[in-house]
């Protein structure tokens, strides 16, 4: 499914504030990439979400790309949480310039750099951008996700079974991702509020004060 990050960012950052937030502090509550599957869990229950739509919606992080500040615990976290070669290859990427955006999936990534950090996975590199795949699942049961809230979905039975289902089953994460899509799409504005399409997904557009 080719999708741009930019257009579902687009479909998602109206919705994320209002899926992801409980109290009227909406940026405060969303969640954070370094949040455990608990916390996770309790944000997405709190819209009727459910443990399965939660490990659904993440598999959204097969594109698009990051910066090294929504990535830097992982930067130090042990071997059975992250790949050392990967966890390698992301500190060589952030010493490249303050905070530079990085490729959310391996695949993503210039061949020569995981040729030489993570040789291993040269064979998913795939040169083809922003194509919404089930990979996410594949790369995090291989322990090569950016982000720490993509890893602790294996740490949760439940989470991690349908991990399992969606990496085994591509044509199925397919369908299920569209209907959960749809079924954020769906999610009323807050109370008061328009919505915006934002420029950047992980910000407002406008200044609060
Ligand atoms: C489970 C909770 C989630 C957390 C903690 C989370 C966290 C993040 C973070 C930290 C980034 C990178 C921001 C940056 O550094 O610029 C990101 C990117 C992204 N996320 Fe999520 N996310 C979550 C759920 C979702 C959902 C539900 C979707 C869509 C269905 C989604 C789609 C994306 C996309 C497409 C990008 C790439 C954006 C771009 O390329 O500009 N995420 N996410």
């Amino acid at each position: 499914m080719r999708l741009s990050a930019a257009v579902l960012c687009a479909l998602v950052a109206v919705q994320a504030a209002v899926l992801l937030a409980a109290v009227p502090a909406a940026q405060a509550e969303l969640p954070d990439s370094a949040d455990d599957v608990h916390k996770l869990i309790a944000n997405f229950a709190r819209k009727n979400f459910t443990v399965e739509e939660l490990v659904i919606l993440s598999g959204a992080h097969s594109i698009g790309q990051t910066h090294c500040s929504s990535f830097a615990g992982r930067l130090s976290e042990p071997a059975d949480q992250i790949v050392p070669a990967y966890r390698e290859l992301l500190k060589y990427k952030c010493s490249q310039g303050s905070n530079p955006p990085v490729v959310n999936n391996v695949r993503d990534e210039d061949y020569d750099v995981v040729a030489r950090y993570t040789p291993g996975f040269t064979s998913r590199v795939r040169k083809v951008s922003d194509y919404l795949d089930n990979s996410y699942y594949h790369n995090n049961l291989a322990k090569i996700v950016t982000f720490h809230s993509d890893w602790t979905l294996l740490t949760h039975k439940e989470a991690l079974g349908h991990v399992k289902e969606y990496a085994e089953n591509g044509t199925l994460w397919d369908e299920d991702f569209a209907d959960s899509l749809v079924k954020l799409s769906k999610l009323p504005m807050p109370a008061g509020s328009k919505g915006e399409i934002r420029k950047k997904c992980s910000a407002i557009n406008h200044r609060l004060y």
